[in-house]
């Protein structure tokens, strides 16, 4: 049987680094969940649709085959497809952030990659992040990791992300998006990102990455044959 890790958390809680980091020591796949959603939004966006269209959105999925959005994992690193278009560059945009909130929002959106999802698990050693893996997507993961930290700590370390790419936003527009992305996040009515009742809670607000990793390392150690 293969190890399933799930790790749920808001925007910016430094879920991908750190659960790349992890994967990587351990020989784990790393699986970002949120990639999909963004592609989701990505095609959207490029098809003229609003990402906040539930019905446009839905009635464009019914179009697409079910492996259209799909992920590979290229020399360990995983890439994320539309059709045959490797986005995965092109979806770490602020427009694609909040179009991803919003489409992650609609039922129909959350039943196309679901399956997805639970496949790649069923099949691999995996650290799968996302908002809902432990709650929805993988109930039965081996180990359940809540990580979060303060709105403002993530919104710092975004801000030091974006502050190397041109048209950078101010710092307090940064905050106000991850604020308003945990507001959809957290009060949406379908898979809502919440703590699974079986999860552990990590937060890294006072830690670094370094000792963020080995807080995470030390937990999967502790509650998984690793
Ligand atoms: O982790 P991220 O910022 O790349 O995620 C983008 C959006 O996708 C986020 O606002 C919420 C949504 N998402 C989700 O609803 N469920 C997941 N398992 C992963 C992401």
């Amino acid at each position: 049987m293969p190890i399933n890790i799930a790790i749920d958390g808001p925007a910016g809680a430094g879920k991908s680094t750190i659960a790349k980091a992890v994967s990587k020591k351990l020989g784990f796949i790393y699986v970002d969940t949120g990639a999909l959603y963004r592609a989701v939004a990505y095609h959207m966006i490029t098809k003229g649709i609003s990402p906040s269209d539930a019905e446009k959105t839905a009635e464009e999925l019914s179009k697409l085959d079910k492996g259209f959005f799909s992920l590979r994992f290229i020399d360990g690193a995983q890439h994320v497809f539309a059709g045959n278009e490797d986005v995965s560059d092109k979806i770490r945009t602020p427009e694609v952030s909040m179009g991803a909130s919003a489409v992650s929002a609609i039922p129909a959106v959350r039943k196309f990659l679901f399956e997805l999802q639970r496949s790649i698990a069923r099949e691999n050693n995996i650290i799968m992040d996302g908002r809902d893996i432990g709650t929805v997507v993988l109930p039965d993961a081996d180990l359940k990791i809540y990580l979060t930290a303060s709105a403002e700590e993530r919104a710092r370390r975004r801000y030091k992300e974006l502050a190397e790419k041109p048209d950078c936003p101010a710092f307090e527009q940064v905050l106000a998006d991850i604020e308003q992305r945990d507001y959809n996040d957290m009060h949406r009515e379908i898979a809502p990102l919440k703590q699974a009742e079986d999860a552990v809670l990590a937060d890294t607000s006072d830690v670094d990455l370094e000792g963020a990793i080995d807080l995470i390392l030390g937990l999967i150690k502790k509650h998984c044959k690793v």
